[in-house]
């Protein structure tokens, strides 16, 4: 049965509706195709690209160009998932203006249908220039990767009292401001409830905790397709590595000892 299209204000409405939000990060054409069959109701092009895609150590070196192109590519797939567009350093925290003009790219060129920028109350101002240009947005607080020199490392938000007021005053500007939903990364479970309470919009977790009203994970990570110890939220439903591997191998074992290709593979 054909699945009906996801769109922000659909998406917004089933924190209403009592509906889990199961989103996925994607960076191309044939995984949005799967993750679309499967269910999910978002697909984020994840500046998470930088890494799992193309081997950067932290996500600030990927490009507005090249988030445009993975996004254009999982927009071909045209899913009933909402895709969003993530924003990448640099492509909006100098300016509204400029806000605007990479997310028009995201949409225009990339053919997202809505886009994540990180960030509270510092960047309502950019947030609101996007909205006004008519571009859905979802926000994205707590560990937020681009900062992660202003942070000093990857490390869980909201832990101390001040702390967790300004994360719940940045949840509640988001919604205000008109945020179609937002990400929660990397805070203690208490405060993923506590912000989920306070604010009409879903909050999509990735580390923190059950009570978000949805839950976002990098497809690298549950398919088994990283290296190194994944983080602590990560449940794992695959083992990529090991499927790449193995044909890998039997293929060079085939060519070099003559098994393939056969006569039946050969014109
Ligand atoms: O870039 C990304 O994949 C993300 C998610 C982890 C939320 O921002």
């Amino acid at each position: 049965m054909e699945r009906k299209k996801r769109t922000a204000p659909s998406i917004a409405a089933m924190k209403k509706a009592g509906e889990k939000v199961a989103v996925l990060t994607a960076y191309d054409f044939m995984t949005a195709r799967l993750l679309d069959a499967a269910g999910v109701d978002m697909i984020l092009v994840g500046d998470s690209a930088a890494m799992v895609v193309l081997g950067h150590e932290n996500t600030l070196p990927v490009t507005l160009d090249e988030m445009v192109m993975l996004t254009a590519a999982v927009a071909r797939a045209r899913t009933a998932a909402l895709v969003v567009g993530d924003m990448p350093f640099m492509s909006y925290q100098a300016s509204a203006a400029d806000a605007v003009r990479s997310a028009g790219r995201m949409v225009k060129e990339g053919g997202a249908e809505a886009v994540k920028l990180e960030g509270g109350r510092k960047i309502i101002q950019k947030i609101e220039g996007v909205l006004d240009a008519g571009i859905p947005v979802m926000g994205h607080i707590g560990l937020t990767p681009q900062s992660i020199h202003e942070l000093g490392g990857y490390r869980v938000q909201g832990k101390n009292d001040e702390t967790r007021e300004r994360l719940l005053d940045d949840a509640r500007a988001l919604a205000q401001v008109g945020c179609f939903s937002m990400v929660l990364e990397a805070i203690p479970w208490q405060l993923g409830r506590e912000i989920t309470e306070a604010v009409s919009i879903p909050t999509i977790g990735i580390g923190a905790g059950p009570h978000c009203d949805g839950q976002v994970l990098v497809i690298n990570d549950i398919i088994g397709y990283t290296e190194g110890p994944a983080p602590k939220f990560v449940r794992g439903y695959g083992d990529a590595r090991k499927v790449v591997s193995e044909a890998a191998e039997g293929f060079v074992r085939d060519v070099k000892s003559g098994a393939y290709p056969d006569l039946d593979e050969s014109y």
